[in-house]
């Protein structure tokens, strides 16, 4: 999987000479044991995987499971079906993580136009539903009779009406456009020599997220690796430091990664090997470098934001 790249492209690649220390932080068992504090990337099936897992529960579950389309991810490949038959394999996996889950536990489920609605009818059989996120994907291609698809929809769903939601964690920084002054004094702003913000109540519309590409530092050859900006708010929302979660489709592992980076615990299940020494490399790579790209000093900025905004301190 070692590549020749141009200079500036900075994709994570795995040297031949690396796949055998990583291939020691990854575990190979299919039943797993599992404690609160447990940093586990684990290689295989996840239905089996599942099935056989015990130990402590989750707080927080992030699933990206391959849409209903025939592709492709490294040895494995995902064979599109009727939806029927893709509500069934959904099922199948869900399910087993019920008993998983802590009753205070949240659950992202990321899918598709085309599988949204077998997640929301899935998941609504084992879970409150809470919310539907929907996000700009602006890598999407062009059709020629038919509407570009840019947008992605992840389902929230949590086990009971007790969860966790930490709201300032994840407030949006916006310029404000017409600064209201009260008594002469900022409403709701705060005023800086680069400019008037705000933090504002994030929406389930998320248009700051960029696609992994070559130049970013997280970017690795995997398909449909999920921006770390995105599992950044997920993580930060929906769990606190030291919680424990779960992903079972982990791919080149980004909920570990950010999990790792935000002080959160987790195991992440992926069933093609190389991707899971992807995983093992990036999560060496974030023992040095904790940053998130589009994330700065506990900041979400929008998506191209000036890089002078950025450095302003408000
Ligand atoms: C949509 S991708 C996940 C991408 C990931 N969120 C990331 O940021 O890289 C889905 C992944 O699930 C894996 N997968 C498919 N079926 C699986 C199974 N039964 N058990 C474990 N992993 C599976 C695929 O190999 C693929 O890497």
């Amino acid at each position: 999987m070692s590549h020749s790249r141009a200079p500036r492209n900075r994709t994570i690649d795995l040297r031949d000479d690396e796949h055998l220390r990583l291939r020691k932080a990854v575990e190979f068992s299919s039943s797993l044991l599992i404690a609160g504090d447990s940093q586990k990337l684990v290689c295989g099936d996840a239905i089996k995987i599942l099935s056989s897992t015990s130990g402590a529960q989750f707080d927080l579950l992030f699933a990206d499971p391959p849409y209903n389309l025939t592709k492709k991810f490294g040895s494995e490949k995902f064979s599109s079906r009727s939806s029927d038959d893709y509500e069934q394999w959904l099922d199948a996996w869900l399910k087993l993580c019920v008993p998983l889950l802590k009753s205070t536990a949240s659950l992202y489920i990321c899918g598709d136009w085309r599988s949204s609605s077998a997640i929301q009818r899935v998941g609504s059989k084992y879970f409150k539903l809470q919310n539907r996120i929907t996000w700009e994907r602006e890598k999407g291609r062009g059709a020629k009779q038919n509407w570009k698809n840019a947008s992605e929809d992840i389902w929230f769903f949590t086990m009971s009406d007790e969860f966790t939601f930490n709201l300032d964690a994840v407030k949006q920084r916006r310029r404000v456009v017409a600064p209201y002054r009260e008594n002469g004094k900022p409403k709701d702003w705060d005023e800086s020599a680069n400019g008037n913000f705000r933090d504002t109540h994030p929406s389930n519309i998320w248009t700051d997220l960029t696609v992994p590409f070559w130049s970013m530092p997280e970017n690795t050859d995997h398909p449909t690796q999920k921006p770390e900006k995105l599992l950044a708010k997920v993580i930060l929302a929906s769990s606190n430091p030291g919680d424990l979660i779960l992903d079972p489709f982990a791919g080149s592992g980004t909920t570990a990664v950010v999990a790792k980076k935000l002080e959160r615990n987790f195991v992440a299940i992926e069933a093609d090997e190389e991707y899971c020494l992807l995983a093992a490399k990036r999560l060496e790579m974030a023992e040095t470098s904790g940053s998130i790209q589009g994330f700065e000093d506990g900041v979400f900025w929008e998506r191209n934001s000036k890089i002078a905004d950025r450095k302003n301190r408000v």
